[in-house]
């Protein structure tokens, strides 16, 4: 795996675990969109959309009068993007890599927002330089990403194969070329590319036992398997004896597991 690969692939399963993740955090991203200052008619735009989620919910909210772009640098990812949307009227998807983007010399929009994509990118500082060229003057730059720090990873009562996959997964996002730390990083990082920031850190429960979040855990195991093998992180007896501890763990009612925590910094773009 080269630096730079994304090391969560694009298979149908990971597109499923994707969907699964945005249905979690879609009350907090439509607040947090709020926040951000988007309202009916404006023009937003969603980094590495993936499945599409976000971008969908933000042409909802725009509504007929404003206008959307996810973009994503993998076209598995766009292609189905485009096969569920039901209307294109204010909604449209596009292939490019955020780390050396053009976009913004052709169009500027009110909301320019990224969510679960940073801790994957090799150039967090001019993935940020290519979101505020995106960005109108005093429009936002949204950015929310983990953090996957040890202690942000809690499950209780203690289970030792969800240490495991924590441990297994930061050291694949490092392989990547990704920070498995960006989330508390993007703060500062908006403030040395001069925005007005403002920043907000959270972290949903997940009760095991109740579908289809409990799965999460065993799903993410799924979408990294290629690479734990490839690059000799597990066994296959190693990684199959984690994932069926997961599975176990994701029906085992009165533990409960914390989501990493997910940082979401708001910038105002003043340039
Ligand atoms: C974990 S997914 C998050 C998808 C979506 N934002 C969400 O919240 O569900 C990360 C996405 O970022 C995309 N991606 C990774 N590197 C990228 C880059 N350099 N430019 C654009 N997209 C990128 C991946 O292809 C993937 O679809």
């Amino acid at each position: 795996m080269a630096e730079g690969h994304y090391i969560l692939g694009n298979r149908d399963s990971e597109i499923a675990r994707l969907e699964i993740q945005a249905s979690l955090f879609e009350p907090l991203t439509k607040q947090t969109l709020l926040n951000a200052g988007l309202k009916k008619g404006m023009r937003c735009i969603d980094i590495g959309c993936g499945s599409g989620s976000v971008t969908r919910l933000m042409a909802k909210m725009v509504g007929e009068t404003g206008r959307v772009v996810g973009v994503d640098v993998d076209n598995r990812y766009l292609e189905y993007c485009n096969r569920i949307i039901t209307s294109r009227q204010n909604i449209e998807f596009i292939h490019d890599d955020i780390r050396k983007s053009q976009l913004g010399s052709k169009e500027r929009f009110d909301i320019v927002y990224s969510r679960f994509t940073f801790h994957h990118l090799t150039d967090k500082r001019e993935a940020v330089r290519a979101m505020k060229r995106l960005a109108k003057k005093n429009g936002s730059v949204m950015i929310q990403d983990l953090d996957h720090a040890p202690g942000s990873w809690l499950c209780y009562p203690e289970n030792k194969v969800f240490n495991t996959l924590r441990k297994v997964y930061v050291a694949l996002i490092k392989k990547g070329g990704g920070d498995p730390l960006a989330g508390r990083k993007l703060y500062k990082l908006l403030i040395e590319e001069s925005f007005n920031v403002n920043v907000d850190c959270y972290s949903p429960c997940i009760l095991m036992g109740q579908e289809p979040y409990s799965s999460l855990g065993w799903q993410l195991a799924e979408s990294i398997k290629p690479q734990i093998l490839e690059h000799g992180l597990q066994s296959e007896h190693e990684y199959t004896k984690m994932y069926e501890g997961l599975k176990k763990l994701a029906k085992d009612k009165g533990s409960f597991v914390t989501y990493s925590r997910l940082f979401s910094v708001l910038g105002k773009n003043r340039e």
